[in-house]
């Protein structure tokens, strides 16, 4: 049958989650370590939240501007910025908040600069879009970050840039001054600066710091599946400087009409109980120093310390130039699910896998002592 949308590769995380499911119907223990969802669900008072609003509604097509002035409370507390509800769009999910982006501000044929190693679902989506993703090796020596003087070097200028820090999937950051030099060089050469933050609440050195803490004109992308342990409940937000509110407002609405009225209402609880989430950050850092210990011992070599997010982005060239085989083999024979590197970068993520942080501790001992058997064989 006819179709005539660009074709894109698979989120291969994807694919390796519908296999250890299926391994795992068929009776088969599985350490969950692909994709990245905590396993630890939303705090109690979300669900208690979530409940009440099953029960009392709304039931309908419904935007929370309860749960936008919770957002604008957010920002001054974690930030000491102000950001006005109008500004803020409730999306479902980041993901959703990426298509609209995408779309609203690129024509087709535009070019978007990335990080690579970087989320997979930027390149996939803008290509999807008609929309030319420029990756950019950004490697060990820049911390895998895509920073101002990389940007400044890409010649002719791109329409857009994406950012993440925490960046997936090396959980590296940029600070503040790094952030501002980007707000320059976009400034500079008018590129549209798009920040996802979606990361940001999961760090272990220091806090994350938000665009918006050094430029209006960012247009910065955050979500409730990370920090609020929130994933399946489709839910996210947009911030975007006072010219675009209109336009975005009209491709999210028209793309996705509202964002999951349940959630909504669960999640202006959640933005309440940061310290029972900050709770879970103690176990991630647990888990991160084992990984960060054992693994090497094991000949599997974390390329930096990440200082957020809840990924470990290793180099398993011991082992095998093509991570999906090993990924997959690795699977059916122990149970360990990782995501393979090619799915972060498909030129050179041959020898690497991403492992996901925030399982249990006893997982994560699990995990280590399949493994050593494993590469023992
Ligand atoms: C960097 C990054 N951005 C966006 C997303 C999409 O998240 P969601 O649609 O669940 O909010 C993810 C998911 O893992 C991610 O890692």
């Amino acid at each position: 049958m006819r179709s005539s949308g660009p074709d894109i590769v698979p989120f291969y995380a994807g694919e390796i989650n519908r296999r250890a499911a299926a391994l795992s119907r068929a009776g088969q223990s599985i350490i969950p370590m692909h994709l990245g969802q905590p396993t630890r669900g939303p705090s109690e008072a979300t669900i208690a939240a979530a409940q009440r609003a099953l029960v009392a509604g709304p039931n309908g097509y419904w935007e929370s501007h309860e749960l936008k002035e919770r957002l604008t409370e957010h920002y001054r507390e974690w930030y000491g910025v102000e950001v006005a509800p109008e500004r803020i769009l409730l999306t479902n999910g980041a993901s959703a908040a990426l298509v609209a982006v995408f779309a609203a501000m690129f024509a087709t044929g535009e070019r978007i600069a990335l990080a690579r190693p970087g989320y997979p679902a930027y390149r996939n989506t803008l290509t999807a879009l008609g929309r030319v993703p420029v990756e950019l090796d950004c490697g060990a020596a820049s911390r895998y970050r895509l920073t101002a003087s990389v940007l400044a070097a890409l010649d002719p200028a791109p329409h857009g840039v994406v950012v993440a820090s925490p960046a997936n999937p090396t959980g590296t950051m940029l600070d503040a001054a790094e952030l501002q030099a980007l707000a320059d060089e976009c400034k500079r050469r008018d590129i549209v600066f798009i920040s996802d933050e979606i990361y940001h609440g999961v760090t272990y050195r220091g806090r994350s710091v938000s665009a918006l803490e050094v430029t209006q004109d960012a247009i910065v992308i955050n979500s409730f599946s990370k920090f609020c342990r929130m994933p399946g409940w489709r839910l996210g937000w947009l911030v975007v400087p006072p010219p675009l509110i209109e336009k975005l407002q009209m491709y999210v609405g028209n793309f996705f009409l509202t964002a999951p009225n349940v959630a909504q209402a669960a999640a202006v609880a959640a933005l309440g109980d940061g310290n029972e989430l900050r709770g879970a950050i103690i176990e991630y850092a647990r888990n991160r120093e084992l990984l960060l210990r054992e693994l090497p011992k094991l000949g599997i070599l974390p390329v930096v310390e990440p200082e957020g997010a809840f990924y470990i982005y290793a180099d398993v060239s011991r082992y095998t130039r093509s991570s999906l085989e090993f990924c997959h083999q690795l699977l059916e024979q122990t149970g360990i699910a990782l995501a393979p590197g090619v799915d972060f970068d498909p030129v050179g993520g041959g020898p690497f896998v991403r492992f996901f942080t925030a399982v249990s501790t006893h997982e994560i001992e699990q995990a280590l002592e399949r493994l050593e058997k494993w590469l023992a064989r």
